[in-house]
């Protein structure tokens, strides 16, 4: 979406528009220039690709709004959209604001946030952000917008702070009311799987600290009919590269349409940092194609089925 405001007040031609998974780059570089502008650089550890991730998506983690004139990027706001029980609905939390230096005193800071308040205002939606109570020139800024400045104290966590107190506690549960009734499941229970699936994801974050498993997959489709022929589906996580699912029809086979599915699903997982790459196959499957393209077998169960196996196989990215 481009143009939500103009703003051409002393600055040339100057457009406000919704970046994109492609812009993480340049809105990487400005968030480490805000951090160190407020002294803060060494607390900066995301990635660029950490950052592509959080701006794609239908429903982003993270949005950003850019400044751009004549093909430069000369200031951003990113923001985050939370819900908050107080007003019953979803907030804006502005994140990161920052306008290149030779760029200030332009409007291109106000027409950033005019470009936020129609989004907000469309949407029903309020704004609160944190100020750096020693970054007297942005509250000016943001009185000049009509902002109100209130005074609260912020509590942070840290992480180091926040394991010490977890490991120190036991855990402690809720007790439960009545023995959980067990029942057998013969059918895939999507909503219950899928919540474990989420409480589980959940407790893998908490014990490591991180979160970052993703989708990663690639698709082969037919130009003239649209028809989908073929894909790898997968998820990167913790520094490994999972494959889930690879089906390629079978008119399409011995075409190394297999092997461009890997590759670039590897290379993305490359991209993404990953060391390693893991998948399960069945001895009647794919276990020779995988071999041909670097993966090594390092376990395998027989099926009850005579003469077939499951055949776990890994590959080193770097
Ligand atoms: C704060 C910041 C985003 C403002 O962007 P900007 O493009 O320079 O602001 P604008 O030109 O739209 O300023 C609009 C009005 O805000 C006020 N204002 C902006 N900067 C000001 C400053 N340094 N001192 C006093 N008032 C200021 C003025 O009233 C100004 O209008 P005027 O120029 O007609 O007097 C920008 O200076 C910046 O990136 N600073 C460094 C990073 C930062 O502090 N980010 C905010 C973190 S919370």
């Amino acid at each position: 979406m481009r143009a939500e405001t103009s703003a051409p007040r002393r600055s040339g031609t100057m457009h406000v528009r919704r970046a994109d998974p492609a812009h993480a780059e340049v809105i990487g570089r400005l968030i480490r220039s805000l951090a160190a502008y407020e002294g803060h650089a060494a607390e900066v550890r995301f990635s660029d690709s950490q950052l592509r991730r959080a701006l794609s998506g239908g429903v982003p983690r993270l949005h950003a709004l850019l400044a751009e004139c004549r093909g430069e990027i000369i200031g951003m706001l990113t923001y985050t959209v939370d819900f908050a029980i107080w007003v019953g609905g979803d907030v804006v939390r502005v994140d990161d604001v920052f306008v290149s230096e030779s760029a200030r005193r332009k409007g291109v800071g106000t027409a950033l946030f005019d470009g936020l308040a129609r989004i907000c205002a469309a949407a029903g939606m309020t704004a609160r952000w944190e100020i750096e109570s020693a970054n007297a020139s942005a509250q000016a800024f943001y009185r000049s917008l009509g902002v109100d400045i209130g005074p609260k104290i912020i509590a942070r966590w840290s992480e180091h702070a926040i394991r010490e107190r977890a490991a120190s506690q036991p855990l402690v549960g809720l007790k439960p009311c009545s023995d959980p009734v067990l029942t057998l499941l013969s059918v895939a229970d999507e909503p219950g799987r899928s919540h474990a699936a989420a409480a589980l994801y959940q407790h893998n974050v908490d014990r490591t600290g991180i979160d970052d498993r993703a989708p990663v997959g690639a698709k082969l489709v037919e130009p003239g009919t649209g028809r989908m022929v073929g894909g790898l589906w997968g998820r990167t996580e913790l520094g490994l590269l999972f494959l889930e699912m690879m089906f390629i029809e079978a008119n399409y086979r011995g075409k190394s349409c297999g092997g461009r599915l890997l590759m670039a699903v590897e290379n993305e997982a490359r991209a993404r940092g990953c060391l390693r790459s893991v998948v399960e196959t069945s001895s009647f499957q794919a276990p020779i194609f995988y071999q041909r393209f670097g993966y090594q077998e390092f376990g395998r169960v027989p099926f009850g089925a005579p003469g077939h196996a499951r055949i776990f196989m890994s590959k080193d990215l770097t």
